[in-house]
């Protein structure tokens, strides 16, 4: 291994998987920020683009790309640490690697037919080849079926390696995690002409994905980054993930409820989703004490301090845009007026950004330091880490904004459409026409820019960081590790070589 040099050939082949994956999610981060940002001005100018590519498709295509490279994000995070959890190199590689492939022209064909074809007749055809019509998780029947075959065969993968090598706790958490998160997207699947029961069952994919399934799979990463960035204790780390994947599970499962309020299920999802969401920041808490604790203990001494800040930026994100920003509006009696605003949408926004973005990000930047030759990351860098602390300050700066401009909004229109309006469709409108909602959409458009500025410095630094970086890096220690512990956190290396 050279420092510096681009070591991409001398990677095992999980790790070069991982890179094919992160390499995909930020193409597609990009076509995010874009059609986000020519959605946000048909807000603006409506008229902007009408019948070529109409709000609601690139609305689509915006929330689409999202899932999708979160999803790839987290992919090529669990293919990284795969190898080094288990200490043997990936088993089934052949097939990992026809997968990546398989699912990303999947991928690339649903998004040329969301924006070329766009809609169809109302026919079970156009369900199977052009847009299932269920928001975040569009895609046709046809993709459905392939992403779930991808989705059996990467988990094989991590399955059949963790077998061969050996287990850990984070690993167990992992394994278990991959099956709800697999299994509930069938949920997504079924077709019903009744709405209320067709809702029901999407959101046991949207709500349990995000608030259940996606917050363990963030804590499994979250714990092994923190391994690797600070040398956290293994026996510690592996602690808080129990504790916390036990609240996250105790309390997402049924704060289901808080979208059952008004699409016509039984009245006791008021009481039940309205308590059960209401204990979903708990756990938050305890990822942020818990960070922040092994941080504090290592005297933030990190081998890598952009992924340490992007770690820390999660813990935070989480705790905010997920946590506070979903709590406000949760118990019924006040999502009865904040249901279905912008309030949503501001909450949506920081809740996916401080949660999802910020971990993926962290873990790029993990995975590149090995691809630039265990380099130095810490503080000190030839650029003085100019580029990774601007794009973490804009991309937040211009997220902050937009979620304080969309929550601006929803206030108004909580007032306005809601509690003087009474939900009526033309105050709806009324809600829409005041000055303050047309200032936030300015708002939101200009923070829009300014974020999408960060976003590609971000990836800009991803391209450069460490190239010129000569110091091998800084060696983090665990305070007191225990011989045992200390294998399993290194052998991963070692067993691939
Ligand atoms: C990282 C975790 C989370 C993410 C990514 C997330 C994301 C979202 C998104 C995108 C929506 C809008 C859904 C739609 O299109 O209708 C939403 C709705 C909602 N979320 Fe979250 N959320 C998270 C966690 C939470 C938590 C912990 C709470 C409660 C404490 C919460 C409470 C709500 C409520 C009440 C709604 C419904 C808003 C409405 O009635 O319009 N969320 N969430
Ligand atoms: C350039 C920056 C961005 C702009 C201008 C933008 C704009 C928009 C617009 C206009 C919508 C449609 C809202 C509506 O239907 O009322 C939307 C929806 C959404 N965006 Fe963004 N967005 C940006 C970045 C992001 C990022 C970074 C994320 C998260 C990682 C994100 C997540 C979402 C989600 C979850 C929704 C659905 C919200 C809901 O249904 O309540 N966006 N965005
Ligand atoms: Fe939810």
């Amino acid at each position: 291994m050279t420092l510096g040099a681009l070591n991409y050939g001398e990677l095992s082949i999980g790790k070069k998987l991982a890179v094919k994956y992160f390499v995909v999610a930020m193409a597609l981060f990009v076509a995010q920020m874009i059609f986000g940002l020519i959605a946000a001005w048909q807000f603006i100018a409506p008229d902007f683009l009408f019948g070529v590519l109409d709000f609601n498709v690139n609305r689509m295509v915006h929330i689409n790309a999202m899932v999708v490279w979160l999803l790839y994000g987290f992919i090529g995070s669990i293919f990284w640490l795969v190898e080094d959890e288990a200490g043997v190199p990936l088993v089934g590689a052949k097939i990992a690697e026809a997968t990546f492939w398989i699912l990303t022209l999947a991928v690339v064909v649903v998004v040329l037919v969301y924006l070329f074809v766009q809609s169809g007749p109302g026919e079970t055809a156009t369900l199977w080849l052009i847009n299932e019509g269920r928001e975040y998780i569009e895609a046709p029947r046809w993709a459905d079926i392939g992403i779930v075959v991808c989705m059996v065969a990467i988990f094989y993968n991590v399955l059949a390696t963790f077998l061969k090598g050996r287990w850990s706790g984070i690993s167990g958490v992992l394994v278990l995690d991959l099956i709800a998160l697999a299994g509930l997207y069938l949920a997504g699947m079924f077709y019903t002409t009744n709405l209320p029961v067709d809702q029901y069952w999407w959101w046991w994919v949207i709500h349990l994905w995000v608030e259940a399934t996606w917050e363990v799979l963030v804590g499994c990463i979250m714990a092994w980054g923190l391994i690797k960035t600070l040398g956290a204790r293994r026996k510690i780390v592996t602690t808080w993930l129990y504790i916390e994947v036990a609240l996250m599970f105790g309390s997402g499962i049924l704060g289901l409820g808080h979208h059952y309020f008004w699409i016509g299920t039984p009245e006791y999802w008021l009481g039940v989703g309205g308590f059960f969401s209401a204990l979903e920041p708990v756990p938050l808490v305890a990822m942020v004490v818990h960070s922040v604790y092994d941080a504090g203990k290592h005297a933030f001494r990190s081998n890598n301090h952009p992924a340490l800040a992007w770690l820390i930026a999660h813990a935070f994100g989480n705790f905010l845009g997920a946590g506070v920003w979903g709590f406000m509006q949760t118990l019924p009696q006040i999502n009865l007026y904040t249901h279905g605003t912008q309030w949503s949408s501001s909450h949506g926004h920081l809740a996916f950004f401080g949660a999802y973005v910020t971990i993926v990000v962290a873990f790029i930047y993990l995975a590149l330091q090995k691809l630039r030759g265990d380099v130095w990351m810490s503080g000190g860098l030839i650029d003085r880490g100019i580029k990774w602390k601007w794009a973490l300050f804009l991309t937040h700066a211009g997220m902050v904004g937009m979620t304080m401009a969309l929550l601006i909004a929803g206030y108004e229109q909580s007032f306005v459409e809601r509690a003087l309006g009474g939900s009526t469709w033309q105050a709806y409108f009324e809600g829409q026409m005041r000055p303050w909602f047309i200032e936030a959409m300015w708002w939101r458009m200009g923070f829009g820019v300014l974020m999408t500025v960060g976003v590609l410095l971000l990836i800009w630094d991803f391209l450069t960081i460490g190239a010129k970086e000569t110091k091998p890096m800084l060696e983090v220690h665990s305070l007191d590790e225990s011989p045992e512990e200390k294998q399993v956190g290194e052998v991963g290396v070692a067993a691939q070589s």
